[in-house]
């Protein structure tokens, strides 16, 4: 199979409400004109409501290339999850939870994931039953995070897509007393066992654009808050040239989107997305 490049768009922290008709359709036909594949890194919906689900899946019409998606907390929030999945499922995402999937030759291993914090000061399953059961949950993320590599062909290019991060590199600019929420280390070791190419995640609105595993994996926060707020002349997506083929495991952040999209303030899309939940919440960790 001779190497050729897959343009990855990614976004996260969408935070799609009952009110946001229209506010994404013109995002996800400028996400198709500029990309192959889109990944969608979680908190797809506000407070994790099948109404809002319903709107996200009807905007998502206006997408004409292969998405796949993890849930985030947001989508946790009114315990309906399962119907959150399954309407966004319905509209066409493959939704991954612990799963895998192959898009154009690149292998995406998704995982919401989980907080804990990080490196040596990350919470350990000592003392009360409940923090073991806190610790047990990110346990099983990154169990499952490790299982969907495993499904995965190891010729193709991986990417790991989360919500949560698995370092604490990109959550940097949030309160640090909000990091142990904001992911969790225990996620970087599924990713250090596998020729992973690129990990993407989200959750932290405040957090840093990049960073990188200790192994040496790049890591982007993809949060669309983060993406408004350092890009304001751009839409709130990035695209990475990820190359398939004989030779795999690279990809780099391409050229951006065109220089030419509206500023945000003459961007209906971007605008409403902001008011959407972003705005008003400039961090989602703690659970908020
Ligand atoms: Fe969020
Ligand atoms: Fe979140």
């Amino acid at each position: 199979m001779a190497e050729s490049v897959v343009r990855v768009a990614a976004l996260a922290d969408l935070h799609c409400t009952k009110t946001s008709q229209g506010a994404f359709q013109p995002l996800f036909a400028r996400i198709a004109e500029s990309a192959d594949i889109l990944l969608i890194a979680g908190d797809l919906t506000d407070y994790g409501l099948p109404e809002e689900a319903q709107v996200l899946a009807k905007e998502l019409t206006a997408l004409r290339v292969p998405v796949a998606a993890v849930l985030g907390n947001h989508d946790m929030e009114s315990g309906k999850s399962e119907d959150v999945r399954k309407i966004v499922s319905d509209a066409g995402v493959t939704m991954l939870d612990g799963d895998a999937c192959e898009l154009k030759g690149v292998g995406i291993a998704g995982v919401k994931g989980f907080g804990g914090g990080f490196g040596q000061r990350a919470l350990g399953p000592w003392g009360e039953t409940i923090i073991k059961q806190f610790v047990r949950e990110a346990v099983d993320e990154a169990l499952k995070l490790e299982a969907a590599f495993a499904r995965l062909r190891r010729t193709a290019s991986l990417i790991a897509l989360l919500h949560y991060s698995p370092v604490a590199a990109t959550v940097e600019g949030e309160p640090p007393e909000i990091y142990p929420f904001l992911g969790s280390s225990r996620l970087e070791e599924p990713i250090g066992r596998y020729p992973v190419s690129l990990v993407l995640h989200g959750h932290a609105h405040r957090g840093q654009l990049q960073g990188a595993t200790k192994g040496g994996v790049p890591v982007y926060n993809v949060s669309m808050p983060l993406l408004t707020r350092t890009f304001a002349d751009r839409p709130p997506f990035r695209v990475f040239e990820v190359k398939v083929g004989e030779s795999t495991q690279t990809a780099s952040p391409a050229a951006s989107p065109p220089a030419t999209m509206p500023k945000p303030d003459a961007a209906p899309q971007l605008a409403i997305v902001a008011s959407g939940g972003p705005r008003r919440r400039a961090t989602d960790g703690g659970g908020s």
